[in-house]
């Protein structure tokens, strides 16, 4: 007989002790990040003039798990983690489905996102090493508010370069940035030489992820005392994120539960592997089945090649083998920013090569009705870019309706979008665009 709890909790003392380390898991081993020119591995000093030393030590490491920080894991605990699991037994009604729904909410996180799991954890290391300011992108807001807000607990300065278009659409994130204290300005900027050079180009540039890193990267290097924090992509992002699954995993046990699809939405990848590495790292869960969504506006699982390429736009960074669109790919202006970068995760990329992950793209109108369903059933306005993950979510439900099956189903519910209230009315008044069809074929 399954249980019929509609939310479960852990303790607040049960927050993992230890992130958990994917990189030991993989079949085969990761190619290095090469530099451009010799394509020769990068050396981890090379990394550390850009990153604290330790994110660099834990981007090459190959424990298994690594121990959290005190200060950190009482960062995390006072944000609201262990995270609840819910049942969304409003959505199965509404989809009139058999199949168990659960999600993760990471939208309880005081800045609204997953991201506050990795900012906290790189600004404390940054904080331990001397440094006094930190230089940042963000797309929709989420990460540049997470590392406002951890710099903020560290007393450390931030400059966050965020994406025009999304600066555009979402001005009360840029107000949330600096209430906790952080400089904000659009990308593409002045106050780089990359970013006058866009400008010049093009005026109306709407920016992208990928060169807004080029501008904090620029920045990084240009000012003294300053270290650059990424919220994805990168082996230590996707550690510090393990915390989700951990916790997940207990939550299951603890009702003696198994998922059979672990569901998030991928931009660079670091809400999906935070879920999904913890269950894909133990063999316990070698039947379940890992699902990653993306827009088809900015495709790169779906229909992104696999090879090295740049990680920013100005090609500042190394060479990362990763499912890449190409590293000037300019996405369609959809309202899921946090999905608008070229490339992803070289994990996340090795595992989809590995047919571990099954990726699925969704369009922009299709995955914010998604939300509004979400939201009419559940309470909860879920990010735009979380509403991938509801809308592979319910396909995956309706597909088993279809079938006579009923799977246990978890997503990652990264963040909530009361800041992105702009792209729900945009659905509502009939102004959005579709941009490209559903569909991976
Ligand atoms: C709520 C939310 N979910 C997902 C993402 C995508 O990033 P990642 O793929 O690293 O989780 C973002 C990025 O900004 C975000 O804000």
């Amino acid at each position: 007989m399954k249980h019929d709890k509609a939310r479960i909790q852990l303790d607040v003392e049960d927050t993992p002790k230890n992130f958990l380390n994917i990189l030991p898991h993989l079949k085969n081993p990761l190619p290095p990040p090469i530099n451009p020119v010799t394509e020769e591995p990068v050396s981890p000093d090379a990394l550390m003039a850009l990153f604290p030393k330790e994110c660099v030590m834990q981007e090459v490491s190959s424990e298994k798990t690594i121990a959290i920080p005190t200060e950190v894991r009482e960062i995390l605990m006072r944000s609201g983690r262990p995270t609840p699991l819910q049942r969304a037994l409003g959505l199965e009604r509404a989809l009139k489905t058999q199949c168990r729904i659960y999600y993760k909410r990471e939208d309880v996180s005081p800045t609204g996102s997953h991201k506050l799991n990795t900012a906290a954890t790189q600004v404390y290391y940054a904080k331990k090493e001397g440094i006094e300011r930190m230089a940042t992108e963000t797309g929709a807001g989420q990460w540049g508010s997470a590392v406002a807000l951890a710099c903020a607990y560290f007393d450390i300065e931030a400059m966050v370069y965020m994406v025009r278009i999304s600066y555009e659409q979402k001005q009360y994130r840029s107000i949330l940035m600096r209430t906790y204290g952080a400089k904000i300005v659009p990308s593409p900027s002045n106050l780089t030489e990359f970013g006058r050079k866009i400008n010049k180009e093009q005026p109306d540039h709407p920016g992208t992820l990928g060169i807004a890193i080029s501008e904090a990267l620029e920045d990084t290097v240009n000012n003294a005392n300053t270290k650059y924090t990424l919220g994805s992509v990168l082996n230590f992002v996707m550690l510090h994120q393990s915390v989700i699954g951990q916790e997940a995993i207990a939550q299951f046990d603890s009702v003696d539960e198994t998922p059979d699809y672990v569901v998030g939405c991928v931009g660079g990848g670091s809400n999906f592997a935070g879920l999904a590495y913890p269950f894909m790292a133990n063999d316990r869960f070698r039947d379940t089945k890992f699902i990653a969504a993306e827009p088809t506006a900015c495709p790169s699982l779906t229909k992104g090649e696999y090879r090295y390429d740049f990680g920013d736009t100005a090609g500042l960074t190394p060479k990362l083998k990763m499912y890449t669109l190409g590293a000037d790919f300019t996405p369609p202006k959809i309202h899921a920013g946090g999905l608008r970068y070229h490339g992803v995760a070289p994990t996340i990329s090795a595992l989809t090569e590995e047919g571990r992950i099954t990726p699925y793209a969704f369009n922009q109108i299709d995955i914010l009705n998604a939300g509004v369903l979400f939201a009419k059933s559940e309470g909860i306005v879920p990010a735009p870019e979380s509403a991938h993950a509801i809308k592979a979510t319910i396909d995956i439900a309706l597909e088993a309706k279809k079938n006579n099956e009923q799977p246990t189903i978890v997503f990652n519910l990264s963040g909530h979008g009361h800041f992105d209230m702009s792209a729900y009315g945009a659905l509502m008044d009939g102004t959005l665009n579709g941009d490209v069809p559903n569909g991976i074929s």
